[in-house]
């Protein structure tokens, strides 16, 4: 089945660490599914593997314990018009009062000019009252995209200043930069934003597929709410890799997080204390799904390690799969992790430096 390129565009509705490349789950699952199977990913991330399912005609299950994660994944499985994007963010701003209430602060006044920082805030407060409609959350993951990013010499495509658009910037770090380069926030027009990102995402709709999205720690076997999955596409996070959150943080606050970074870990964090820990929470997923896996599904998952850990990733990885409920078929090299656009290119900020990156092939045992 050819898939056209429009309608793939929507996978870029906001950049995520350590994404996937949207090629990996559609290459395991093209010409193998059935339709009528469901597709799970327990580490869904932006939901690469659910809108593989959705391109497919599949149905399909996410889990992840970011928010930010979460909302993107519900934006891939949302289907609206761009007028009505456009509409609903019209409509929220033209009830906006004259007072509204923003973060203070030096890293706040030169990341966002001051009326688009009022309209933020104000899209941000009634989406956190209510988020219930398809265009309200790709507005919302539309808004996340656009929140912080480089700035252009052509329209604007960012709200912010000049940013990093994968990852949020350190506070000191950005006001320091921007100071020293005198660089002041553009006040950008948020509506005409949101308008030429909408027609980039959504001018062509894949079909709605039917999808369920879980803010949770996929250690927990009730996660998966006994569906019987047939596909299981993956990548967990990688052995001491553990700055999700406090790398999100600004789409974190837009979603209702703290206005400044935090690095307390996580509750649902898996444990990094050590290999065999680490190990031992990703049987558990593993348990978890084979527990609500029909008879004949398969696990794939990419797994890597990162410079600053000394751990085999191959050796943690099997580790895991034992006594999980899985039989490991195959495990094979997926490249470089530095070389082109692989999910390890994400790790570009001087964060733990990837290594390389496998797939693992599974069947139940
Ligand atoms: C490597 S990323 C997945 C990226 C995804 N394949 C994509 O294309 O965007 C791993 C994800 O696991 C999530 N995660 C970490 N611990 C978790 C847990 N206990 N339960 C569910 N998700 C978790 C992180 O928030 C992160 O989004």
């Amino acid at each position: 089945m050819h898939i056209e390129e429009p309608l793939k565009a929507l996978n870029a509705i906001c950049p995520y660490y350590t994404m996937f490349p949207l090629d990996f789950p559609l290459r395991v699952l093209q010409g193998r599914a059935r339709k009528g199977d469901w597709v799970v990913d327990p580490f869904c991330g932006r939901g690469t593997t659910n809108f593989a399912a959705r391109l497919l005609g599949l149905s399909s299950f996410g889990v992840d314990s970011s928010p930010v994660a979460v909302a993107l994944t519900q934006a891939k499985l949302a289907d609206a018009r761009v007028s009505d994007v456009v509409r609903t963010a019209k409509g929220i701003l033209d009830s906006m009062p004259s007072r509204v209430a923003v973060p203070n602060g030096d890293f706040w006044e030169r990341a966002y000019e001051p009326a688009v920082l009022r309209q933020i805030c104000w899209l941000r407060k009634d989406l956190l009252r209510d988020c219930s409609s398809d265009s309200r959350l790709l507005l919302r993951a539309i808004l996340l995209g656009a929140l912080h990013g480089p700035r252009t010499k052509l329209a604007a495509s960012h709200l912010s200043n000049q940013c990093p658009r994968t990852f949020a910037p350190k506070p000191d770090y950005a006001v320091r930069f921007w100071r020293k380069r005198r660089m002041k926030p553009p006040a950008v027009n948020v509506v005409e934003v949101v308008r030429t990102r909408a027609r980039r995402y959504l001018s062509q709709r894949p079909a709605y597929t039917p999808a369920h999205v879980v803010l949770g720690d996929s250690r927990a076997a009730k996660v998966f709410e006994s569906r019987q999955f047939r596909w299981a596409i993956t990548s967990p996070p990688y052995y001491g890799m553990r700055t999700y959150i406090p790398d999100q943080w600004l789409r974190n606050w837009f979603l209702g997080g703290p206005a400044h970074v935090t690095y307390k870990p996580p509750a649902r964090e898996l444990d990094h204390a050590s290999a065999d820990a680490f190990a031992d929470d990703l049987r558990k997923v593993w348990m978890g799904i084979a527990a609500s896996a029909a008879i004949d599904a398969r696990l794939v998952i990419r797994f890597g390690g990162i410079a600053d850990r000394d751990v085999d990733p191959v050796t943690l990885l099997k580790s895991s799969l034992s006594d999980s409920g899985w039989r490991l078929t195959t495990a094979v090299s997926a490249g470089d992790a530095n070389a082109g656009r692989r999910q390890a290119t994400q790790f570009v900020h001087g964060g733990p430096a990837p290594k390389e990156e496998y797939d693992f092939y599974a069947v139940l045992a």
